[in-house]
């Protein structure tokens, strides 16, 4: 069976921006949108233009920039933001205006002072008036994640009457459970009018750390665009990271879907984007954490060494890690150690090897680390290596 192509939207400069501290400028933003193209992201959101002068501008630098990707600019559902959204995307080659409502009644009662009826009027309205600036009109109905189905299928029929070609279902909040959420774009695919004039998108937050695992159940249930953002950056908890999905559809290829992305520049921009907004993924960051391929125990560390995959699913070389990592600490073994210090240029026999390896793990109680300069110390400082090397 072909694979099914799924669409990767990519929002680290307008959602993973709204991180506090981590605003860019346009320059900034000029640099990584090269890269998110080279990546092969298939939509950029840019920014939101009428939010400030300086985003309405990179919006327009982005836009002359792209050679492939859609640009996406933000708005509400409110005419100004639509049409400045629309100016900020004059030059682009494939432009894209992402307007929308809230449509949980929590959003509807205390945010719009509103009924049901006036959101689905809302709504309809400005996607008709999106569309009379561009031809590719994406919806989003903020707080999906909480809005009824009934209800939903409803704003999103409106949607589609006005011409929306994207209806974006995000779990605005990152409440949603993954079987839930899957439940709810299956209900959509199944009960909204004509819903195959437009492909349903998934936006999931990761307040519950659930936005890698709710994205990957809208696709398995009939989403077609995923939006995502480098290192999972966004708004609180972050938003679902463009490099867990990508890399959980590669390394599980019987699910049957395929994206343009070049995984072999993950690290590459997860980096970039990290000196660029002044922060790193934590360590234990999934594909792109500084440990994602480190191995530190013994048993962990003898495997790796005898065959990589006994304790690694995907090759580093792949999301563009150069190695995998021997990490010396307390808990390394035997192997560790003799694979190490070969590396450093020492081939210990096996009588050497136990004790320097005792004198390695007394050394090692008292740090955290052993690093190559600390395994020369101990080797040229251990008894017995001095002893057969002068014999
Ligand atoms: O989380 C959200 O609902 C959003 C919308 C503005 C798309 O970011
Ligand atoms: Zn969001």
């Amino acid at each position: 069976m072909s694979h099914q192509k799924v669409e990767i939207f990519d929002t680290s400069l307008r959602d993973g921006e709204q991180v506090p501290g981590c605003k860019l400028n346009t320059e900034q933003k000029l640099i990584l949108a090269r890269k998110l193209d080279e990546l092969g992201v298939d939509v950029i959101e840019a920014g939101f233009p009428v939010s400030s002068p300086g985003d309405f501008q990179s919006v327009v630098e982005i836009s002359k920039l792209m050679k492939n990707a859609k640009v996406c600019g933000l708005s509400r559902a409110v005419e100004n933001d639509i049409k400045v959204a629309a100016e900020a995307l004059t030059y682009a080659k494939k432009p894209r205006i992402h307007t929308g409502i809230g449509t949980s009644d929590s959003h509807i009662k205390y945010k719009f002072k509103s009924n049901r009826e006036e959101i689905i009027e809302r709504a309809y309205a400005a996607v008709k008036y999106a569309k009379s600036f561009v031809e590719d009109v994406e919806f989003y109905a903020e707080d999906a994640g909480r809005t009824d189905n009934e209800y939903l299928a409803k704003v999103c029929e409106a949607a589609i009457k006005a011409g929306a070609t994207v209806l974006n279902i995000p779990d605005t909040t990152g409440y949603c459970l993954p079987q839930e959420y899957g439940a709810k774009i299956k209900y959509l695919k199944e009960h909204v009018k004509d819903i195959d004039k437009a492909i349903i998108s998934c936006h999931c937050h990761n307040d519950l750390g659930l936005a890698t695992a709710n994205s990957i159940e809208a696709i398995i249930n009939g989403a077609r665009q995923v939006e995502c953002t480098i290192n999972g950056i966004g708004e609180r908890a972050g938003n679902t990271a463009l490099e867990e999905v990508v890399m959980i559809l590669k390394q599980h290829p019987y699910l049957n879907f395929d994206t343009n992305i070049n995984t072999k520049h993950l690290f590459e921009i997860s980096q970039l984007i990290s000196k660029h907004m002044g922060i790193s993924p934590q360590p234990n960051k999934a594909i792109v954490g500084a440990n994602a391929f480190a191995h530190s125990s013994g048993i962990h560390q003898d495997g790796v060494i005898k065959r990589r995959d006994t304790y690694e699913i995907m090759d580093p070389a792949d999301v563009g890690v150069t190695e995998s990592a021997i990490v010396l600490t307390a808990r390394s073994g035997r192997a560790a150690l003799a694979y190490k210090a070969k590396n450093a240029g020492y081939d210990l026999t096996k009588l050497q090897l136990d004790e320097v390896y005792l004198n390695f793990l007394h050394f090692a109680d008292k740090c955290k680390e052993v690093n190559d300069n600390d395994i020369h110390q101990i080797i040229e400082t251990s008894k017995i290596y001095r002893e057969i090397k002068s014999a």
